[in-house]
């Protein structure tokens, strides 16, 4: 669709530009287009050191939001480098009940939460830590095999659809996918930041087309620091 074609950033590589379509506008939408993010909110990003955490802080802060990310204890410093106000060590005996007590106040909770690990019991158990006026938006579920595939769908039909007399909770839960026609508006967006300088592509590493495998092993570890580029000559 060339409404969804926009020009590169004269400031950004090429190789800086592959990395922000989908994880950057998967980002965006996800907060801005489903959960309606805007400045002065306070944002939840659960992973904010993965592909499209990444983006998620950094989006979430050049919109003007106060920005909270969980990753591993010693990744707090660089997440807080993307923009986050605070990070929350996720590798602990129960995140959610450190989140509620944390963020338990009715001023502190949240406003939008993205889930980019896919943790239905985030959604189950955010009532402690978001505001009934929040949204909660999940970009990926745990799908390894089919069974965890199905598991992972009916925890999530099971989230959406439990009636709050079965203990079910009425904050918005969305998950998310692109949608070709609101892709110009937030590229065009994404673009403008990145010209400023409010975004800034992180690449964990670049590949030669004939070591793309070496590319995939590096995003199926999980260990990714941001994206992972395969050039073609
Ligand atoms: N990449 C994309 O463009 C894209 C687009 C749409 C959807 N998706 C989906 O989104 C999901 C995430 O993709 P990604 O590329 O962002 O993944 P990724 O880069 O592989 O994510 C790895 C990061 O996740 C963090 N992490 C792992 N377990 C965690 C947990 N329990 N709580 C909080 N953080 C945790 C790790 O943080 P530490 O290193 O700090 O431990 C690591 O930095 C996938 O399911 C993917 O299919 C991706």
């Amino acid at each position: 669709m060339p409404a969804n074609c926009v020009r590169k950033p004269k400031n950004i590589s090429f190789s800086e530009a592959a990395g922000v379509s989908l994880a950057g506008l998967t980002a965006y939408t996800a907060m801005i287009n489903t959960c309606g993010m805007k400045a002065g909110d306070r944002v939840l990003v659960n992973g904010g050191t993965g592909g499209v955490g990444i983006w998620a802080v950094q989006i979430a802060k050049a919109t003007g939001c106060y920005v909270v990310a969980t990753c591993s204890g010693q990744n707090i410093e660089r997440v807080k480098g993307y923009g986050a106000d605070e990070g929350v060590d996720y590798k602990q005996d129960d995140l959610y009940a450190d989140l509620a007590q944390r963020y338990g106040d009715e001023d502190r909770k949240f406003d939008v939460v993205f889930d980019s690990i896919g943790t239905p019991e985030l959604y189950h158990r955010c009532e402690g830590f978001v505001k009934p006026t929040g949204h909660v938006a999940t970009i990926s579920l745990p799908s390894d095999t089919l069974t965890s595939a199905i598991s992972a769908g009916l925890s999530f039909a099971d989230a959406k659809l439990r009636p709050t007399f079965l203990g079910g909770n009425k904050i918005p839960y969305s998950f998310v996918m692109l949608k070709p026609e609101t892709l110009g508006g937030a590229l065009r967006q994404l673009a403008s930041w990145l010209e400023d300088g409010k975004l800034k592509a992180v690449i964990d590493s670049e590949h030669k087309f004939e070591n793309a495998l070496d590319a995939y092993n590096v995003m199926l570890s999980g260990r990714a620091k941001g994206k992972v580029i395969v050039k073609m000559e």
